[in-house]
């Protein structure tokens, strides 16, 4: 409670805030959490003028908090404690070293306000054209260059009030892109858990050119209809671990990308070492896991194990097309239970979204090495359609036990579509197209040794 600010006050003042401080502390001692790492100094919202009634900006005591918390990085670290209450406010910064724990009955409700959000540029990955305006507003929760931050709670909640920004962005009002609830670039050592996040503008969790990536028990929703609410979206992040997260959505529940067409290419930041845990999506409109349709960077070594997918359109969909450069490398899917999909397996090779008009066509992306194993799904629609792209089949793709009850109404074209790709199977119901011979009793590979990721241990924090 020690912060320095206060000593320049009136003697009066200071004892009012100090006790107000200690009251907010107080009857939390004993809540303990687990975290990358612990805090030395800690502070309470209200420290900083913070208001809980739902109506009081709180962006100038957040933007104060986290300023007066910055100069404890290189003294233990700090932690930034919200009480029980709705706290209404605009975007603010993290810093390093910094904890924010939002209590169980905490909720951040995100202003609908755009003056709210600073504009930041378009991201070097996708250029400036796919920005209306060449801008984009900074996200709820913003962090740039920063090392070890986390960002976490008793599962209390942000509230993106996204419905005025998803009516304005269809009827094409906004002057620049939507903001997502929590981006953080240029970044290590990032763990975001046990939160939930309600009605983002846009997506929910967009890391980007960071490493060392931990999002766990994440509960993540927004109506089925929202615009473009993806869930997470690891973008050009290296060493990513998502577990334990329930997502309801109106876009892809985990999105992987790294950058668009030329821009993408010459940036050249992979998302490599991903891996997704017990994830359970319901996604009526689009993926559960995404790869793409911006993997101009290069996506490699995805491994998923554990989903639970119902009422959902696709299992995992990789979307690319030409123009786009990059790869697809090395994914590896297994133990996958799924309830009502349209599709359990697509890929796509003429995704039609692209960075600018001059982009090069003869940029073909690299798709290879797609491993499915050991999964279940129900009432489908279609088992599989796997188009690649013509002169650039995707290659090396790998299917083993898997069991597809297909809905009751059969299609035409029958449960497989398949053009330009070459790989085999094994053990799966119905029969695949003639593209994927069956090769009877094999097992397609799923690597078993860990990632670095895996190793990050987390400590026992009291608030
Ligand atoms: C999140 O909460 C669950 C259940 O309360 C707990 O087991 C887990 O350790 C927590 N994870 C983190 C990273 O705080
Ligand atoms: C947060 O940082 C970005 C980038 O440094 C800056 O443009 C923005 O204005 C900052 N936001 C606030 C609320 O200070
Ligand atoms: C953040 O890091 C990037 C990449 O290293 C660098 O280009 C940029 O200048 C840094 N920004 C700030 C504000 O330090
Ligand atoms: C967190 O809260 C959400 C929304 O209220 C709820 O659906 C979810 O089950 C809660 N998670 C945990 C672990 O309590
Ligand atoms: C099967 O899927 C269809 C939509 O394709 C849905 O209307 C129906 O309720 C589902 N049936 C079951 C038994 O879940
Ligand atoms: C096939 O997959 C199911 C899960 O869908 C699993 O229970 C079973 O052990 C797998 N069989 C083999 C031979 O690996």
């Amino acid at each position: 409670m020690e912060l320095p600010w206060r000593i320049h006050m009136k003697a009066q003042t200071l004892s009012i805030l100090l006790v107000v401080g200690v009251l907010s502390i107080i009857g939390t001692e004993s809540i303990e959490y687990k975290a990358i790492n612990c805090r030395k100094h800690k502070a309470s919202i209200t420290d900083f003028g913070g208001v809980g009634d739902g109506k009081t900006s709180n962006t100038k005591a957040f933007q104060k908090a986290v300023n007066e918390l910055s100069k404890y990085a290189n003294d233990g670290g700090s932690q930034l404690y919200v009480p029980p209450g709705k706290w209404l406010t605009g975007s603010f910064n993290l810093t390093s070293h910094f904890t924010l724990y939002l209590h169980k009955d905490a909720v951040l409700l995100a202003s609908q306000d755009t003056a709210d959000y600073p504009v930041l540029p378009s991201l070097p990955s996708y250029g400036p054209e796919r920005d209306p305006g060449g801008g984009r507003y900074a996200s709820l929760i913003f962090g740039t260059n920063l090392t070890d931050v986390v960002l976490t709670g008793d599962n209390g909640t942000i509230d993106g009030q996204g419905a005025p920004w998803w009516k304005n962005f269809r009827e094409g009002k906004l002057k620049y892109t939507r903001p997502v609830l929590i981006e953080i670039m240029y970044s290590d050592l990032i763990q975001i858990s046990n939160l939930t996040l309600l009605d983002s503008p846009m997506w929910n969790i967009h890391p980007i050119y960071s490493s060392n990536i931990l999002v766990q028990g994440t509960t993540i929703i927004a109506p089925f209809e929202s615009a473009n609410t993806d869930g997470i979206n690891p973008d050009s992040c290296a060493n990513t671990k998502i577990e334990d997260c329930y997502i309801v959505s109106g876009d892809d529940c985990v999105a992987v990308k790294s950058g668009l067409d030329e821009y993408g290419i010459a940036f050249g930041m992979p998302t490599k070492h991903l891996v997704i845990r017990r994830l359970t999506c319901i996604s009526p409109r689009s993926a559960t896991i995404a790869l793409g349709s911006e993997m101009s960077g290069g996506i490699q070594d995805v491994r998923a194990e554990d989903i639970t997918a119902i009422q959902t359109e696709s299992a995992v969909r990789i979307k690319t097309s030409i123009r786009r450069g990059g790869y697809v490398k090395d994914v590896y899917v297994r133990r996958m239970t799924m309830k009502t999909m349209k599709y359990v397996f697509w890929m796509v090779g003429d995704y039609g979204m692209r960075a600018s008009s001059h982009s090069d066509p003869s940029t073909l992306p690299v798709i290879q090495g797609i491993n499915y194993r050991d999964m279940v799904a129900d009432n489908v629609t279609v088992a599989g359609s796997l188009e690649g792209i013509d002169g650039d089949p995707f290659t090396k793709i790998c299917i083993s036990n898997v069991t597809i009850g297909m809905a009751a109404k059969p299609r035409k074209k029958g449960p497989w579509v398949c053009s330009n790709i070459e790989g085999i199977t094994g053990g799966v119901t119905p029969r695949p197209c003639n593209l994927l011979p069956d090769k009877g009793s094999m097992t397609c590979e799923f690597p078993e040794e860990k990632l670095p990721i895996d190793a990050l241990e987390l400590q026992l924090c009291s608030l």
